[in-house]
């Protein structure tokens, strides 16, 4: 892992995990990283600006009406410097100031006029992050394409236990160096599938499920960070294209998914399946808004089977190394295993549902399976849990075309 000459700006805003900050300085440095640290009015309650200046080996900046500093690196110049912003620890009140594009202060204004990916580690006491504000805040950010590392669950600094704990140095370290990607799928060319699809009943009403698109957006997003020129075939989601993907298509329907897809597979080395999609389509999609009919009666509504993507592709002669996903609520590794033989995939990647776990949730765990092997992945967030499979793709996909 190296971050040899990475340029991090850390933002520290107020909140008393400053003092990990400091140690999280020390591990960016020993990767060789060149950090510079930006601390809002209220950090400098907890630690000063002298401690990071000494760590980093930089001046710290704290206003944005600091002449001389502004004279040394302008924000529009440090803002631009940056590749990565880290704001750790992330208080409730940087998390509302950004949600709502405030720029009160050198840190929001350099969030504002920089294009670097923006990285937040919250931490605060367990009930200021289950409030609703907060998390609406939050939300706002996920779905602009924030990434947000943590908080994690444990005892906190005020005495409470529960979520709210910045993670430690080492993880937000090991995130910020994911995060530049290893390389492992330069020059091909990846189709990622995600979210749901919509089988439409009538003008208001279709036939969905819970798939929030939240997997198959991260494995896009580890694709194009790991050298991929990325394609990502969309079903209906709330979710921010992450960045690097080279095109977003979006559709509806199962069925649009699988022209979609089969369209852009000619072109394509490898094709991620991290759809749920559709198994079943009304026979015929009413033109007006069906009516209730007050006597009891009911409505049936006739289904057909919607045509496998993944099938479809793996009985063509040619055709991209295939990666299923399975999820299942029970018999994971079995049903995944003759997933992976009956729709003739390269690799399955099967994960349980419920539980906190899946769909909804924003942490993932998956069995990964191919013909002569497996490996689990355990529970982490969603976005380095894309990474480890994108590494384990990368690696069956070299040994495929190798052997
Ligand atoms: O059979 P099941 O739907 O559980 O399989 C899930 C896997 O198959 C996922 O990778 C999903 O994207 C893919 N799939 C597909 N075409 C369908 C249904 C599922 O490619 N019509």
């Amino acid at each position: 892992m190296s971050l040899a000459q990475r340029r991090i700006l850390l933002g520290v805003s107020g909140g008393i995990a400053a003092y990990k900050s400091c140690e999280l300085v020390r591990r960016l440095r020993d990767l060789d990283a060149d950090v510079r640290v930006v601390m809002t009015e209220s950090a400098t309650h907890f630690v000063s600006a002298t401690t990071f200046q000494a760590l980093s080996g930089q001046s710290v900046r704290v206003s944005l009406w600091d002449a001389q500093a502004e004279a040394a690196m302008g924000h529009i110049e440090l803002a631009r410097w940056a590749e990565r912003i880290l704001i750790a620890p992330a208080s409730a009140d940087i998390l509302a100031r950004l949600a709502h594009g405030l720029a009160d202060d050198l840190l929001t204004t350099l969030c504002l006029a920089s294009a670097a990916p923006l990285y937040v580690a919250p931490a605060m006491n367990q009930q200021m992050w289950a409030h609703a504000s907060v998390q609406t805040n939050v939300e706002t950010l996920r779905q602009r394409g924030v990434h947000l590392l943590g908080p994690a669950s444990g005892d906190q600094a005020c005495g409470d236990v529960g979520n709210g704990r910045m993670l430690e140095a080492h993880e937000l370290r090991d995130a910020l160096a994911a995060s530049f990607g290893d390389g492992s799928l330069a020059g091909l060319k990846v189709i990622v599938s995600a979210g749901p699809t919509y089988e439409d009943i009538d003008p208001v009403r279709f036939i969905g499920n819970r798939s929030s698109g939240r997997m198959g957006f991260a494995v896009a997003q580890a694709a194009a960070l790991a050298g991929a020129q990325v394609t990502l075939v969309a079903g209906p989601v709330s979710l921010a294209t992450p960045a690097g993907v080279t095109q977003r298509i979006d559709v509806r329907s199962a069925a649009q998914m699988h022209a979609e897809v089969l369209a852009a597979a000619a072109q394509a080395d490898i094709y991620i399946a991290a759809a749920a999609v559709g198994d079943f389509r009304p026979n015929e999609v009413s033109a007006h808004k069906l009516k209730k009919t007050c006597d009891g009666a009911g409505l049936s509504l006739q289904l057909s089977e919607n045509p496998d993507i993944l099938a479809s592709l793996s009985a063509q002669p040619t055709h991209p190394f295939l990666v299923g996903f399975a999820a299942e609520t029970q018999d994971v590794a079995s049903y995944a295993k003759q997933k992976l033989s009956r729709k003739g995939l390269d690799m399955i990647a099967a994960n349980q549902v419920g539980e906190g776990l899946g769909f909804e949730a924003a942490d993932n765990a998956l069995s990964v399976y191919w013909a002569d092997g497996s490996i689990d992945l355990p529970r982490v967030a969603k976005a380095e849990l894309a990474r480890q499979l994108i590494t384990q793709v990368a690696q069956r996909y070299r040994a495929s075309r190798a052997g």
